[in-house]
């Protein structure tokens, strides 16, 4: 679990908003105009031995991955990780607990080390500037007892009552990246809230003793919706979490399975299924599945669909398919320089749908941070899952911004598509997506209500351990809200956010790194149509009573 908290001033910080309700910076109109926003950690980007290896993994098949990611350009687009997933630990551990692998599975690579050390293929995957990533499971037993995909059924496969023990082991070998899967947790009935919560503690403690970090993704296929209580749980926190099941089994070359194919209706429903804006912010993200681009089963179109949803998610980026093997047009729409930039947004939200499904294209978007002219930018996916070809229109007021022209972009294909007054119009092929990146001017409009938060007492409100906000209106259900806030100290605040009494998740408030002001943005499910809705910030742990940091937040409405 990491919090690699970056600051950057960009100049984009005039406006934030959408469509009618804000939480801007401070008390008046140029205060709020300079507190810059917080840059957040971007979704991860890499691969996974998983999908086209099952527990086959090892070490060579490893070295092989890394290379190909140098070497196919994809190391200089931002892919880091080099996840080994199931398969690469068979269930052994030695009188002390220590987990033991095997020798010929991972050997010495130089002279000088010893088989059996996983260190040495972390040291290898660090020599070449990529990062490493481990996996186990929250139960006893893992997947690969549960249900081996290739090979005999592996007892004592999982961390249950090893936590501190292995994630301590994981960080020593020198891992970067932790997958923790829920075969055994599932079976055992255990309280996946719970459980993670104790992973993330030894996973903590892990990085306090070692002083290396181990970005924590938690696989538990959405049981008890990890969007809830993923960005903090008991005060600790996981960086990603799965929203479901896999899209796709492991297609291994040379095995029993090798027929098996991906398909792209699945894929749709992990988009589906992997959206809650409300969850994904400050750094947080909804987790979709490894990607199956590049493997058998979807046609170029259907790739490209893929990628762009992704992209348009803020989805972590983990290539399931063989880097070995890519070819040029896959790896092309892996590297699509400006739809990772959609993906890799440091504002770090998710689309949300605004529109669209029968007799029109979908219309997803994304608020995006910078823009060149100091105005709203908006990334903005048009999908077709017909196969028909549907016509598509997006009102600028629809995407929170003013009426008027504004530049529309082709990031696929790179192409200006030129300046266009309150809307565009476009048709979009059957079965295929377009993503549009729209530079306009954010809508700004009415009085402010300013409220503050600043230490243990809330000015505005009665109640001492809540921020509340009492009739707020949005003109749509969904809406973005842009806090300002400070945080001096070395953790994360956690703040549970309740719409209407519901909780929505968990909003973690990094380290600001000094008491100056940074602001994130965050996106609420409210009622819209401009109905009255209370939104309350408050301490997430119960035992925490007081907000130790001064939060300065207004609302505009
Ligand atoms: C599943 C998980 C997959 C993969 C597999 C290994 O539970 O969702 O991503 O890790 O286990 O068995």
């Amino acid at each position: 679990m990491t919090y690699r908290y970056m600051t950057n001033n960009r100049m984009n910080l005039k406006k934030a908003a959408f469509p009618a309700v804000f939480l801007v910076a401070s008390l008046c109109w140029s205060q709020q105009h300079a507190v810059p926003d917080a840059s957040v950690p971007p979704p991860p980007m890499g691969w996974s031995s998983w999908n086209s290896f099952s527990n086959r993994i090892d070490s060579q098949i490893a070295v092989a991955q890394a290379k190909a990611m140098i070497d196919s350009g994809m190391a200089r687009h931002g892919y880091q990780y080099i996840n080994i997933d199931e398969g690469w630990w068979l269930g052994a551990r030695d009188e002390a607990g220590n987990i033991v692998v095997d020798k010929k599975q991972w050997p010495a690579l130089t002279p000088d080390e010893q088989p059996g050390d996983m260190s040495n293929i972390v040291k290898y995957i660090h020599s070449l500037g990529l990062k490493a990533g481990i996996y186990t499971d929250a139960g006893e037993s893992g997947c690969s007892f549960y249900g081996p995909d290739l090979g005999p059924p592996m007892r004592h496969t999982g961390s249950e009552g090893h936590y501190e023990q292995d994630f301590l082991q994981f960080a020593k070998w020198g891992f970067d990246y932790v997958k923790v899967d829920w075969c055994g947790g599932n079976s055992e009935n255990l309280d996946p809230a719970l459980q993670y919560a104790e992973i993330a503690r030894a996973i903590k403690k892990a990085e306090q003793i070692t002083g290396h970090t181990l970005y924590f993704s938690i696989c538990n296929w959405g049981k008890d919706s990890p969007w809830t209580w993923g960005p903090g749980i008991r005060g600790v926190t996981a960086d990603i979490w799965r929203t479901s099941g896999d899209i796709v089994a492991p297609i291994v070359a040379d095995s029993p399975n090798s027929g098996r194919r991906a398909s792209y209706t699945g894929m749709l429903g992990n988009f589906d299924k992997g959206i809650h804006p409300e969850a994904q912010h400050t750094g947080f993200y909804n987790d979709p599945d490894m990607m199956v681009l590049g493997m058998p089963g979807l046609t170029d179109a259907q790739n490209r669909v893929h990628m762009m949803l992704w992209a348009i998610s803020g989805a972590p980026l983990i290539v399931g398919a063989d880097l070995t093997k890519l070819d040029p047009q896959t790896l092309a729409m892996l590297t699509n320089k400006e739809v990772l930039a959609v993906d890799q947004d440091p504002l770090g939200l998710q689309a949300i749908k605004i529109a669209g499904g029968d007799s029109s294209a979908e219309i997803w978007v994304k608020k995006l941070a910078g823009t060149t002219k100091d105005t709203g930018r908006r990334a903005v996916l048009l999908l077709n899952r017909s196969k028909n070809d549907l016509p598509a229109t997006i009102s600028w007021s629809e995407i929170g911004l003013k009426a008027g022209t504004a530049d529309v972009h082709d990031a696929w294909t790179s192409k200006d598509l030129g300046q266009h007054i309150n809307s565009y119009q476009t048709t979009v092929a059957g079965g295929d997506a377009v993503m549009l990146i729209i530079d306009g001017d954010e809508t700004w409009e009415g009085p402010y209500r300013a409220v503050e938060i600043s230490g243990k007492e809330f000015k505005d409100g009665t109640n001492k351990s809540a921020w509340r906000l009492s009739d707020v209106k949005s003109a749509s259900n969904n809406t973005w809200l842009r806090i300002a806030y400070s945080n001096p100290g070395a953790e994360a605040d956690l703040m549970e956010l309740r719409i209407n009494g519901e909780r929505q998740s968990i909003i973690s408030f990094p380290p600001t790194g000094t008491a100056d002001k940074k602001a994130v943005t965050v996106e609420v499910r409210l009622k819209g149509g401009n109905a009255a809705n209370e939104v309350v910030f408050s301490p997430a742990e119960p035992e925490q009573t007081t907000l130790d940091r001064a939060y300065i937040i207004s609302i505009k409405q």
